[in-house]
């Protein structure tokens, strides 16, 4: 474990020097100590250095560091190893927030965005090279560039005089528009509001702008994901729930909970997974109270933690929220507490919407996925019935929750959680109610299915739930098994 402790932070791009490699392994929780200095690094250096962790942390002859302020103990609520170490939680909001409702909170927010999606823009080798706003729009060089490479947010997409689009573009030196000729084959790109972006383009020196020839995402490299491994254990995802509906499938779950029973032995299943949508919640959308058996929301808990209870304890589950549960519905949302947490027993972990963890080394990235509710009405080509495609895009953009202001509300945390700052081994979402596997350069993706039937609001806009299937992915060889219970 101690071993794997620098390789696991180079892998997240952080470098130590010799003296502070020395010095983080000498402390009683190497990788939790690590990254609890560099999240309060206000800079992120290429090479850590004593000096940069002496800023962060009190260090006293014989005694582990402790990380300066009061955020000390605040750290602690924050990545966690549980039970024997196979689980570790990388990146989390519970217990982090610190969030500032004010129009200097979301622009702290969107800072963090830009620099974290505009860090793995520079990483590209077809970005190397790239220059800031303001160089780019310096007049000596608008004269004599042929072509100049730029990073930034886009402000806005609007229609150009000309023709194709034009994007109003940002960085921390200025802006710039941007045009998109509508011959141009870019034009089909659905390029949304708050996207970071690098284009390459050739500068129009007359009125100051830029004629794109490329848009390069940040994306997720070629050969990502899963190699093989030497482990045997299986790990399951199933969402949405909804328990407290009269929807809920309850046949089919009691036919789940009875498969797991007898066959996660013989198949090695010790790790399951519930990305949100746990219970139906109470006023979520009109009239659902017409549709509730249980409409109590501490019901519901209970009745859900009753239901957890019949899986055998040595399987290990992950909880999640999702927009039905009774947490903020400002992602990313925080784990269960109170009353509520105090529901489950110590085999179900509580972890909030989204989170990064680890099992057995395997870096999985758990969102529910409300965000589909506003991509699929912005990005060309997607639609409800195909989750998997949402996805993609997601890890082509590197976030989330990439539109600001629509049906996906925000808060504007210091660190931006929805970045997909790390590529993970599987992604997995949930909330449309599909059920999806595939991979995308390497990442493997699985949208969970769901447990419950049709109900009246998804007749009335006509969509099919695909529900009933748990979704089974081994960690040793990324393979995936869908196990069917609507039969
Ligand atoms: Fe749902
Ligand atoms: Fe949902």
């Amino acid at each position: 474990m101690r071993e794997n402790v620098i390789d696991e932070l180079a892998r997240d791009g952080y470098i130590l020097d010799p003296e502070a490699e020395r010095f983080v392994l000498a402390q009683s929780n190497p990788f939790n100590f690590a990254r609890g200095c560099i999240d309060r690094m206000e800079e992120r250096p290429l090479v850590i250095t004593m000096g940069h962790l002496r800023k962060v942390c009190i260090i006293e002859p014989d005694r582990d560091a402790r990380l300066t302020e009061e955020a000390a103990t605040d750290y602690d609520m924050g990545p966690k190893e549980y039970a024997n170490g196979d689980i570790v939680v990388l990146s989390d909001i519970t217990g982090m927030s610190d969030c500032n409702a004010s129009v200097e909170g979301f622009a702290t927010y969107f800072q963090d965005r830009f620099q974290t999606l505009k860090g793995l823009l520079q990483r590209r080798r077809d970005l190397v090279g790239s220059t800031t706003i303001d160089r780019a729009l310096d007049s000596n060089r608008l004269m004599v560039e042929k072509s100049v490479k730029i990073i930034g947010m886009v402000n806005e997409v609007k229609d150009c005089r000309s023709g194709g689009d034009c994007l109003d573009k940002e960085d921390e030196t200025g802006k710039i528009t941007v045009m998109i000729p509508k011959e141009s084959r870019l034009a089909n790109e659905s390029i949304l509001p708050d996207e970071v972006i690098g284009i390459i383009g050739k500068p129009i020196s007359r009125d100051k702008k830029l004629r794109a020839d490329t848009l390069i995402r940040p994306d997720v490299p070629h050969g990502s994901g899963m190699e093989r491994r030497d482990l045997s254990s299986v790990i399951g995802f199933m969402s949405d729930v909804h328990v407290g509906s009269n929807t809920f499938l309850r046949r089919q779950w009691e036919e789940m909970i009875d498969y797991v029973r007898q066959e996660a032995p013989n198949i090695g299943l010790e790790y399951l997974v519930i990305p949100g949508d746990c219970v139906d919640g109470i006023g979520v959308y009109p009239n659902q109270e017409e549709e509730l058996e249980l409409d109590d929301i501490f019901d519901q808990y209970h009745a859900l933690s009753e239901l957890v209870k019949d899986i055998p304890d040595y399987i290990h589950i992950i909880v999640q929220p999702g927009n039905h549960d009774a947490v903020r519905p400002a992602e990313p949302q925080p784990a269960f507490s109170g009353e509520l947490a105090k529901m489950f027993d110590s085999s179900t972990i509580l972890l909030g919407n989204p989170s990064y963890f680890q099992v057995e080394g395997r870096t999985i990235l758990s969102y529910h996925g409300k965000s589909f509710d506003d991509l699929m009405a912005s990005v060309k080509g997607l639609s409800y019935a195909n989750p998997i495609g949402a996805m993609k895009e997601m890890l082509k953009r590197r976030h989330l929750a990439p539109i600001y202001g629509g049906r996906t509300p925000l808060a504007p945390e210091k660190k931006d959680f929805l970045a997909i700052d790390q590529v993970p081994d599987i992604f997995v979402t949930g909330h449309v109610h599909g059920a999806g596997v595939d991979h995308y350069n390497g990442v493997r993706l699985i949208n969970a299915s769901t447990w419950q039937s049709q109900t009246t609001f998804q007749k009335m806009h006509n969509f099919n739930p695909d529900p009933a299937k748990l979704m089974l992915v081994h960690l040793g060889n990324g393979l995936v098994q869908v196990v069917d219970f609507n039969s």
